[in-house]
């Protein structure tokens, strides 16, 4: 054979190899991160990550697999993720090829996530697992045009069809969803949105709803991708049908659709902006500001401590009066057993336990991935023992045992307000006049959290299940405080460490992380409409024109009937003009601009006066629905972050 032949031959072998088998490449992430050299230890740790998650008994059945190799700090964190519906060969092939290209494509950067239709693969320095992350987005357009006369309703389909199968994606085990709508006669619309599993539902929902809210909808497909999750719709059949029907199908589900109109293949696409630099200069930015008011910040927190020392006198509350023997605990708490759990929140699992003095206490065990020094650890918790309200928690004691750590809290003997509200065998027991004092109580704790304590703490978290009610159903928030406790604060990705619960997140928490008092006036509202409706926000499954229970409300109150919203529970018996206040209240805390969101001390005040006139409420944010209302990539907002210091 010549040369020149056996060329041909290896071109034709090459073209078809490539077209057969290789999957499609989108993008990658590899900012401005520090660099390893080919002889470093973290070279080598990369790639022994690389082999086990391209080795035969990775997990491609189930498409997602994490791997480590190595010890700080040239430890490698690594992790691949199939979409939901490619096949173990698929899925294998595309980690194969990924691994060997990442070094092509980012040589030596030690944080790396590489994007390709059929699978994508991550690593970094840092521990990757169980936190979100929406840094680094890659966007993809199809290069049609919706018709301009048929975008609002296009767009109102994309939506009805993606939201829903974001709910569904966060609550499967795989944290898959794909799903279809008719658009025209002819034309279907197809759906799909994935999280890497290792999240949580909350988190998943969180990302998954801030990617949805990216998409343009102006075009007949589109994709938005972060590290954490994707979401994808266009008007062809993308994903292999058939391996995404659940195991108990719709029977409409089984019949083959007409085959659509191949609309944009991947030449069609057109990578749109975006990528990492952009994002990854601005959120070093970002970050660097941070970082910068970080150290601000601890210089004031010992001088505030001091001054709290000073002023108290005598009842000085030291680290040292605070700090509980470990093995008490473990004997209050029967070892931690199963047995005395009592909840699972965001920071870890809570426990009821019962002291040799007979006291009983909640005792709540931090997940592991606090990253605080023990000094600081203990800084903190004083200042958290230090805030005393009666309709806070009591934070007792914590203890320390090596990596452990531990808070101890007072323990509230009805459980959560959650557990109450939303139980109809339960619920009878909210009337309305308990109701109202639950507002009222919730409202104080927070104003004191906000501004009558020494500090400036915001919540974050201020939900349902955060509210707990002693034995005269006297509701005592929990969970105050753990952002520092926990060392947020001073960590770089500070503002995309999202700590809330989706449904009660304002809007420019969820979508840019800015977090101010403003944004738990936020949840306070979403609270109180929950606590008048006995529903769960998140029990709202967007349909015809309503998108959540936040528009829901807001319709209800547009039509003049806004005690439709009232559970039936307290109907017949409430203080009409009470009722209509709190809902008016709840309508200003959920504006959409923070700016017209009354503040605590206001609530307050409209909650005890009936002569305080309240403003006209400005439409709430149609959370998936709406857009940002400035561009996403905007600086952190400065009045928010200030907002956290001492004072
Ligand atoms: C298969 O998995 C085991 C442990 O899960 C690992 O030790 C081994 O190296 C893997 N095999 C290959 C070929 O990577
Ligand atoms: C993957 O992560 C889990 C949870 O952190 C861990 O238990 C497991 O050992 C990891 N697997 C590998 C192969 O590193
Ligand atoms: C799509 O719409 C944009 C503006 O909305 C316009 O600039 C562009 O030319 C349109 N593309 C096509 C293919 O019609
Ligand atoms: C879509 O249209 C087909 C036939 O026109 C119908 O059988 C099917 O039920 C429709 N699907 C949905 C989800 O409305
Ligand atoms: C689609 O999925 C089904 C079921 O998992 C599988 O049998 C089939 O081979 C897949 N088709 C393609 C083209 O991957």
């Amino acid at each position: 054979m010549s040369s020149y032949a056996s060329l041909i031959f290896l071109f034709l072998f090459l073209f078809l190899r490539a077209s057969a088998q290789d999957p499609t490449y989108l993008g990658y992430n590899c900012p401005d991160t520090p660099t390893y050299s080919s002889d470093s230890t973290y070279f080598t740790n990369l790639r022994t990550v690389l082999s086990s998650l391209s080795s035969q008994n990775a997990s491609y059945s189930t498409g997602f697999q994490n791997a480590t190799a190595g010890e700080d700090p040239d430890m490698v964190n690594g992790l691949f993720l199939c979409r939901g519906d490619v096949s173990v060969e698929v899925c294998r092939n595309c980690v194969a090829f990924v691994v060997k290209d990442t070094l092509d494509r980012c040589p030596d950067e030690e944080k790396v996530v590489l994007y390709y239709d059929q699978c994508m693969v991550r690593y970094s320095n840092r521990n990757i697992l169980s936190t979100v992350n929406t840094e680094g987005s890659l966007v993809l357009k199809n290069t049609k045009n919706v018709t301009s006369n048929k975008k609002d309703r296009f767009r109102d389909l994309v939506l009805s069809t993606l939201n829903p199968a974001a709910v569904e994606a966060a609550s499967s085990s795989r944290k898959f969803d794909a799903r279809k709508a008719n658009w025209t006669a002819s034309q279907t619309l197809y759906g799909l949105v994935q999280c890497t599993p290792d999240l949580s539902r909350e988190d998943c929902l969180s990302c998954l709803q801030q990617s949805i809210n990216q998409l343009s909808i102006d075009r007949t497909g589109e994709r938005y991708v972060v590290p954490s999750c994707s979401a994808r719709y266009e008007l062809y059949l993308f994903y292999n049908e058939s391996a995404t029907i659940k195991p108990s199908p719709p029977p409409q589900l089984l019949s083959t659709p007409p085959q659509p109109e191949k609309g944009g293949s991947s030449t069609g696409l057109v990578v749109a902006i975006v990528v990492a630099i952009m994002v990854a200069v601005l959120l070093f930015i970002a970050g660097y500001c941070f970082l910068a008011k970080g150290s601000n910040k601890a210089y004031h927190i010992s001088y505030a401590l001091d001054e709290f020392h000073c002023a108290t006198g005598d009842n000085i509350t030291t680290a040292e009066s605070l700090q509980i023997d470990y093995r008490s605990i473990q004997t209050a708490t029967a070892d931690f057993s199963e047995n005395n759990k009592i909840g699972q929140g965001g920071f870890g699992e809570v426990y009821k336990g019962t002291l040799l003095d007979g006291t009983d206490v909640a005792v709540k065990k931090l997940s592991k991935s606090s990253g605080q020094g023990e000094a600081e650890f203990k800084n903190e918790v004083v200042l958290v023992a230090k805030l005393q309200h009666r309709n806070l928690v009591k934070l007792l004691g914590f203890c320390l045992q090596g990596e452990e750590r531990v808070l101890v809290y007072e323990y509230v003997p009805n459980k959560s307000l959650d557990y109450v509200l939303f139980d109809p065998g339960k619920q009878v027991h909210l009337d309305w006049t308990r109701r109202y004092n639950i507002i009222g109580g919730v409202a104080r704790g927070i104003l004191y959290l906000h501004q009558d304590s020494r500090l400036t703490i915001i919540h974050r978290d201020l939900k349902a299940s955060n509210i707990l009610l002693d034995a005269d159903m006297n509701p005592k928030i929990s969970d105050f405080g753990m952002a520092r406790i926990f060392g947020l604060d001073q960590t770089q990705q500070n503002t995309n460490i999202i700590v809330g619960t989706y449904g009660y997140m304002s809007p420019e928490y969820a979508m840019h992380g800015q977090y101010s008092m403003k944004s738990d006036v936020y949840s306070f509202g979403v609270l109180v409409l929950e606590i008048l409706s006995g529903k769960r926000n998140s029990s709202f499954y967007p349909t015809d024109g309503i998108h959540n229970f936040v528009s829901y409300a807001w319709r209800l109150w547009t039509n003049g009937t806004p005690l439709d919203l009232l559970d039936p529970v307290i109907v017949d018996n409430c203080q009409r003009n009470e009722v209509v206040r709190c809902i008016h209240i709840s309508l200003l805390c959920i504006q959409e601009d923070p700016v017209d969101r009354p503040t605590l001390s206001n609530i307050v005040l409209m909650l005890t006066s009936n002569t305080v006139t309240l403003p006209v409420p400005r439409k709430p944010s149609i959370f998936f629905q709406s857009r940002p209302r400035k561009d996403p990539l905007d600086s952190v907002d400065d009045a928010s972050i200030t907002d956290l210091y001492p004072r």
